[in-house]
């Protein structure tokens, strides 16, 4: 028994993720692994933040061999994005700048709506709000598709449809617990599609879905799909991060959790530094004499935490800011003022760019699936176009 539990629907307790990858079943990613990225390697990988993987070395292979290769990761539109959830975008398109992988960012809108107490209006104005912030990520739009589950049903629901008869609820309960519903029971085969869906429109080929590791129960039901060999696909890889905490605490940063415990993507300087000086957590000590005197710890540290997972990029001025805070030479607002002002300049960038946006129908065109891909990818399931609805 664990005192912690970790599913795309509930995370709670001290996560113990070396005890998480045995329940899951998943591999610590190695040194060899990591380097088998371009070099230079994102923070995100070289400093563990992504931690583990599945299956991981044929996409390697694929990027060294510069043959087709895909991400797939994804956003469920609850509410305002944060941290946490900009991990896996923000790696995904360095990625993409590096090899040129296709993207493919799925929103389950219609998963957000079915587990979580909103009104389909209020899911639909977070899925606005949300592919703004998607697009100020600013993928390539000749590379990336952005697949939004209830307005690409035509694609989406004849694949989850192919799909759903090889996942049974005891797979869905065994997996997931209890369900919220029936549309919940269906929504894994969902996202089993969002998994498969490069694979179906170009063929079998190497997919990698970076995600936090709440999300791999996810991975393994479309594993296990993709293994039953119905279908033109392999299965997909996955790379597992670890969460970034709330500031006031161990737990996950949450869209769904106090606001003041969250940083959020339109954050301003102003409201960073409120939330960080007020509470996040420190690992320095009770005043500043046994600071000066015993060092702080920073493993425990929030801020450094912050810093470390890819705010603080520059390996050797990390390394300075740890050694300088063990030593006691740097106080813990000091530490909290330097997270403060690198995540400030990380998000002012991000808000910029967003700002620079076009109205959101004319941006979001440019990623839409082509008539061409959807009926691919129809096809390839055995879905027969009708010639004529005349
Ligand atoms: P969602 O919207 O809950 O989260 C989006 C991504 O952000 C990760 N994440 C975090 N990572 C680190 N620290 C945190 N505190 C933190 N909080 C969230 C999540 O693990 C996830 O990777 N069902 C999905 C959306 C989805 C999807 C997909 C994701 C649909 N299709 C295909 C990946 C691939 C969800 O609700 O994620």
């Amino acid at each position: 028994m664990t005192d912690f539990t970790v599913t795309p629907y509930d995370v709670r307790g001290t996560i113990d993720y070396e005890k998480l990858l045995e329940q899951f079943g998943a591999d610590r990613l190695t040194d060899e692994q990591i380097n088998r990225f371009p070099n230079p390697v994102h923070p995100l990988l070289r400093r563990r933040q992504f931690y583990a993987h599945r299956d991981i070395d044929r996409f390697c292979d694929a990027i060294e061999a510069k043959t087709p290769h895909s991400i797939v990761t994804g956003r469920g539109p609850s509410g305002a994005m944060h941290l946490g959830h900009i991990i896996p975008l923000y790696f995904a398109k360095y990625v993409q700048e590096q090899t040129n992988a296709r993207v493919y960012i799925p929103f389950s809108d219609d998963e957000k709506f079915l587990v979580k107490d909103r009104t389909l209006e209020t899911i639909g104005e977070q899925t606005r709000d949300n592919l703004e912030e998607l697009l100020a990520v600013g993928f390539d739009p000749e590379r990336t598709r952005i697949i939004i589950d209830t307005h690409d049903a035509d694609v989406i629901y004849p694949l989850a449809v192919a799909f759903g008869d090889a996942i049974t609820q005891s797979t869905f309960n065994g997996t997931y617990g209890e369900p919220e519903n029936i549309g919940h029971s269906f929504y894994p085969a969902v996202q089993t599609t969002h998994l498969l869906l490069p694979q179906l429109i170009h063929g079998v080929h190497p997919t990698l879905v970076p995600i936090g590791i709440d999300q791999d129960p996810h991975v393994r039901v479309s594993r296990d799909v993709a293994s039953k060999r119905r279908f033109p696909v392999e299965k997909p890889a996955a790379l597992l991060s670890k969460f970034l905490p709330r500031l006031d605490g161990p737990g996950k940063m949450s869209a769904s959790g106090d606001a003041h415990a969250t940083i959020t993507l339109n954050d301003d300087r102003e409201s960073i530094a409120t939330k960080i000086h007020t509470h996040a957590v420190t690992g320095g000590q009770a005043s500043k004499a046994a600071h000066r005197k015993h060092g702080g710890d920073p493993t425990v540290d929030v801020p450094f935490g912050l810093l470390q997972a890819m705010f603080e990029p520059d390996d050797e001025r990390l390394a300075q800011i740890e050694r300088d805070y063990r030593d006691g030479k740097l106080l813990s607002g000091e530490l909290k003022s330097i997270a403060i002002d690198a995540i400030n300049e990380f998000l002012t960038a991000h808000q910029k760019r967003k700002t620079q946006l076009g109205p959101l129908e004319t941006e979001l065109a440019r990623y839409r699936l082509t008539d061409e891909e959807r009926t691919t990818a129809r096809q390839r399931v055995g879905h027969n176009e009708l010639k004529s609805m005349n």
